[in-house]
C-alpha cells in the first residue's frame, strides 16, 4: 500500500466548491437554532439517567468536581472545533477537518470512529427513551406487554417496540427537512430547559448539607473515573458541526453556537449536580435509573415523576434527533468523497436532505435498539468521541503550520497551547475508561482498517477525479 496515496489530503479549495454546488445542501440554520441544536444534542441521558450512577458508584458528592473536570476538556475541544467549522462549512465535521489536514487514512479512521458516537447513541439512547415512555405511561396506568418493550432475552421480550417507533418518526421527520427537524427541535428543547429550571428552583430548597459528607468517598481515583463516564453528558456539542454546510453564516454562528451551548450545559449541569448530591446521599442514588425524578420523589413531590419523565423525554429525543442527523452528514461526506458508496450521498429530489443515509442510519439503529441489550454503551461512545476529538484538536496546530495563509475567522486562542490542552485532558479521560472499553475499540478501528483497505482506498474520489496520489497542497 503506497503511503504517499493514504496520507493524500483533500484540497480546502475543492471541499468549498462542492459544498456551493448543486450537490450541496440547503442553507436554512441561523445562529439560535444551531444553539438549540447544541442543547438540543447535549443535555439528555447523561443528566437524566448517569448523574445516578457516577454519583452512586464514582464520584460521590464529588460529582460535581468530575463535571467541572470534562467539561474543561469540552471547553478546550470546543474551541478546536470552533475554528474549523468557521473555516470549512462544509458536511462531515471532524472527518472533513482530519481529510484535509491530515490526510486520507486518518480521515476514514475519524470517520468510521464517528460511527462509534453518533449512530451507537442513536442506538443506546431509543432504548433509554423506550425506558422512559414505558415508566411514564405505567404511571398514567397504561401497561404495555413486556413483549413489545424489551429485547429478546430480557425479561420474556420480542422487541423494543417504543424505541423503533421513535427512530421510525425521527427519520421521517429528517427526510422532510433541516429546517422543520430544527423547529421540532426548538420545542422539545424548551421543555427539557424548562423542566430543568423547575428541578432547580425546587431542589434548591431542600439540600441538606450532611448529604455532602463524606464528599470523596471513592477518593480522587473516583472522581476521574466519575468525569470519564460523566463525558458523556458533554458530547454533542461537536454535532452541531455536522450541519455545518446547512448554516447560513457559519464563521458567526459556529464559535457562538458551539461555545454557547457548551458553557449554558455546564452551568446546567453543575448546578443539578450540586442540587442532587444535597437533597439525597450519594449512595441511595444506586436504587435508581431516573435520579433527578427519585430526588423531588424523595422529598415528597409526588408530581415529579410525571413532570421529570417529560423533560427527560424531551432530552433524550433531542439528541436522538440530532444524533441521528450528525449521523447521516457524516456517511454524506464520506460518499461524496468517494470512501463510502454513492448512494449514500444522493439527496431527496424535493426535500434535498440525504434520503438514503438517513434510511441506512435509521434501520441500523433501529435493529440494534430493537434487538440488542444494550450495556457499557456510554464508555464506547466516549472513547470514539475522545479520539475524534484529540484528533481534531492536532488538526487545528497542523493546519496553523501548514496552511498559516488561510482565513480564519474564528481563530482558537493561544494555539498550541489550549490545543495540546485538549489533546491531554482527552488522553486523561481516554486513559480513565475501562480497558474492555480500549480493546472494543481497537477492534472496532481495526475492522475500519480492513473496510477501507478493500473499499475507500480504490474508490476515493481523489483517484477518480485525477488527483495525483500524493501529498497535495492547496491551489
Ligand atoms: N450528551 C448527550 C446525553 O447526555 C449524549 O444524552
Amino acid at each position: 500500500m503506497s503511503w504517499k496515496k493514504i496520507l493524500r489530503k483533500k484540497p480546502i479549495s475543492h471541499l468549498l466548491k462542492i459544498s456551493k454546488s448543486e450537490k450541496g445542501l440547503k442553507k436554512v440554520l441561523g445562529t439560535p437554532a444551531l444553539l438549540l441544536m447544541g442543547l438540543g444534542v447535549i443535555i439528555g441521558a447523561g443528566i437524566f439517567i448517569l448523574t445516578g450512577i457516577a454519583s452512586a458508584n464514582y464520584s460521590g458528592p464529588a460529582l460535581v468536581i468530575s463535571f467541572a473536570i470534562a467539561g474543561t476538556a469540552c471547553l478546550f475541544t470546543a474551541l478546536c472545533y470552533a475554528e474549523f467549522a468557521s473555516m470549512v462549512p462544509v458536511a462531515g465535521s471532524a472527518y472533513t477537518y482530519s481529510y484535509v489536514t491530515l490526510g486520507e487514512l486518518l480521515a476514514w479512521i475519524i470517520g468510521w470512529d464517528l460511527i462509534l458516537e453518533y449512530l451507537v447513541i442513536v442506538a443506546a439512547i431509543a432504548v433509554g427513551w423506550s425506558g422512559y415512555i414505558v415508566n411514564l405511561l405505567t404511571t398514567l396506568g397504561l401497561n404495555l406487554p413486556a413483549q413489545f418493550i424489551n429485547p429478546p432475552g430480557v425479561e420474556g421480550g420480542l422487541i423494543n417496540l417504543p424505541a423503533v417507533i421513535i427512530i421510525g418518526f425521527l427519520s421521517l421527520l429528517l427526510i422532510k427537512g433541516t429546517k422543520e427537524s430544527s423547529r421540532f427541535n426548538t420545542v422539545i428543547v424548551m421543555i427539557k430547559l424548562a423542566v430543568i429550571l423547575i428541578f432547580i428552583s425546587i431542589g434548591v430548597n431542600y439540600i441538606n448539607p450532611a448529604n455532602y459528607h463524606p464528599f470523596l468517598p471513592y477518593g480522587w481515583t473516583g472522581v476521574f473515573k466519575g468525569a470519564a463516564i460523566i463525558f458523556f453528558a458533554y458530547i454533542g456539542f461537536d454535532a452541531i458541526t455536522t450541519a455545518a454546510e446547512e448554516v447560513k453564516n457559519p464563521s458567526r454562528t459556529f464559535p457562538i453556537a458551539i461555545i454557547g451551548a457548551l458553557i449554558i450545559s455546564t452551568i446546567l449541569y453543575i448546578s443539578v449536580t450540586l442540587i442532587l448530591n444535597g437533597m439525597v446521599p450519594y449512595y441511595l442514588f444506586n436504587e435508581t435509573a431516573a435520579p433527578v425524578a427519585f430526588a423531588l420523589q424523595r422529598v415528597g413531590i409526588e408530581w415529579a415523576d410525571i413532570v421529570i419523565s417529560v423533560g427527560a423525554l424531551a432530552g433524550i429525543t433531542s439528541v436522538l434527533l440530532v444524533g441521528y442527523f450528525g449521523q447521516t452528514r457524516v456517511f454524506f461526506a464520506m460518499s461524496r468523497d468517494g470512501l463510502l458508496p454513492p448512494f449514500f450521498s444522493k439527496l431527496h429530489k424535493n426535500f434535498k436532505t440525504p434520503i438514503n443515509s438517513i434510511i441506512i442510519v435509521g434501520v441500523v439503529a433501529t435493529v440494534i435498539a430493537a434487538f440488542f441489550p444494550i450495556t457499557d454503551i456510554a464508555e464506547l461512545v466516549n472513547i470514539g468521541t475522545l479520539a475524534a476529538f484529540i484528533i481534531v484538536s492536532a488538526s487545528v496546530i497542523v493546519l496553523r503550520r501548514q496552511r498559516p495563509d488561510l482565513e480564519r475567522p474564528f481563530k482558537t486562542p493561544l494555539v498550541p497551547l489550549v490545543p495540546i490542552l485538549s489533546i491531554i485532558f482527552c488522553l486523561f479521560l481516554v486513559a480513565e475508561l475501562p480497558t474492555i472499553t480500549h480493546l472494543r475499540f481497537v477492534v472496532w478501528l481495526a475492522i475500519g482498517l480492513v473496510i477501507y483497505y478493500f473499499y475507500g482506498r480504490k474508490k476515493s474520489h481523489l483517484n477518480v477525479e485525477g488527483v495525483p496520489s500524493e501529498i497535495i497542497e492547496d491551489d
